[in-house]
């Protein structure tokens, strides 16, 4: 989409669309679309309405509010995605130098197995759950009794799609050193040539689905986790929603279970609608009872 299209749509995105549009955004899926964020939609947007053949946001709402099978489509549009492999890696390495070996010190495999359960919540398109996968193998790999379940979740179904299909360009697995690259996937050959495909053992260990943080109903993510990843999804909301998903991560961890954020967000450990939290590292917090 040209600069000059994106501007004359720009002008076509009336103040009173883009308030419904907001509106319709936030209430549903609690993502804060400010002021500034006008050229970003009408960018978006505007690919959906030329596919669409549509001339207007007017008609583009109209249309909205007619397909009920179009929800999906336009917050697939809003939402960013922006994601990689081992992204901020000090994640990792706490889990894999202090927090692993914490919770392995703490059992004993006289006692049964001990399943790790871990939740990638806004996984977008599967790096990070595919990462924590890599990592918690590598880990446990040889050790009797302890087992992996990591849930990935995302608002966004066509991410979610990439996620599962777990293949990835040259470009996008960049940031995995050659060793994991080498153990966890497989190189295409053919017409998928270029292209890199996690191993069957990895994606077994991972159960993507469809979940908004911002929904009031309950999380159907069944038991208590060790450990949340939730990053860099938290700056797309607001004070109220994210002390709402905060509150409920608190009560889907297991005592003394960590919630890792993205780096330019963190808890107001004030705040008590938020939970009791305590900060261990920075961007890290163990819920606290
Ligand atoms: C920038 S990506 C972060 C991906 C990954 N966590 C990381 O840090 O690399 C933000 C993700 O949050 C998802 N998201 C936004 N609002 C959401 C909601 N209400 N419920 C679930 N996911 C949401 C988006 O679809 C997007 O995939």
């Amino acid at each position: 989409m040209s600069a000059v299209t994106v501007m004359q749509n720009n002008n076509k995105l009336g103040p009173e669309e883009f308030g419904e549009i907001r509106r319709l955004v936030y209430e549903s899926i609690g993502v804060n679309l400010t002021e500034p964020k006008k050229a970003l939609v009408v960018s978006r947007l505007s690919r959906r309405l030329k596919e669409l053949r549509l001339d207007t946001f007017a008609q583009y709402l109209r249309y909205l509010k007619s397909d009920p099978q179009e929800i999906g489509t336009f917050f697939n549009c809003l939402t960013t995605n922006v994601t990689s492999f081992f992204r901020e890696a000090h994640h990792f390495e706490y889990l894999q130098n202090t927090f692993l070996p914490a919770l392995e010190s703490n059992f004993s495999p006289k006692t049964g197995g001990r399943k790790i359960r871990a939740w990638s919540a806004g996984c977008s398109t599967g790096e990070e759950p595919y990462t924590l996968a890599m990592v918690l193998e590598d880990y446990f790999r040889g050790k009797k009794g302890w087992g992996v379940d990591i849930l990935a979740s995302d608002i966004n179904t066509e991410t979610l799609e990439k996620a599962r299909r777990g293949i990835y360009r040259r470009q996008e697995v960049k940031g995995i050193s050659y060793d994991y690259l080498r153990k966890h996937f497989k190189l295409g050959a053919g017409p998928n040539q270029g292209l890199f495909k996690v191993k069957e053992n990895l994606q077994k260990m991972i159960t993507f689905c469809q979940l908004n943080l911002a929904s009031l109903e309950n999380y159907p993510v069944g038991d208590p986790f060790d450990f949340i990843f939730c990053r860099n999804v938290f700056i797309y909301f607001d004070k109220p929603t994210r002390a709402r998903v905060l509150r409920r991560f608190h009560q889907h961890l297991l005592p003394g279970g960590l919630l890792f954020l993205g780096h330019s967000e963190s808890i107001d450990l004030t705040d008590e609608e938020s939970g009791q939290w305590r900060s261990v590292k920075h961007t890290v917090y163990e819920k606290l009872p």
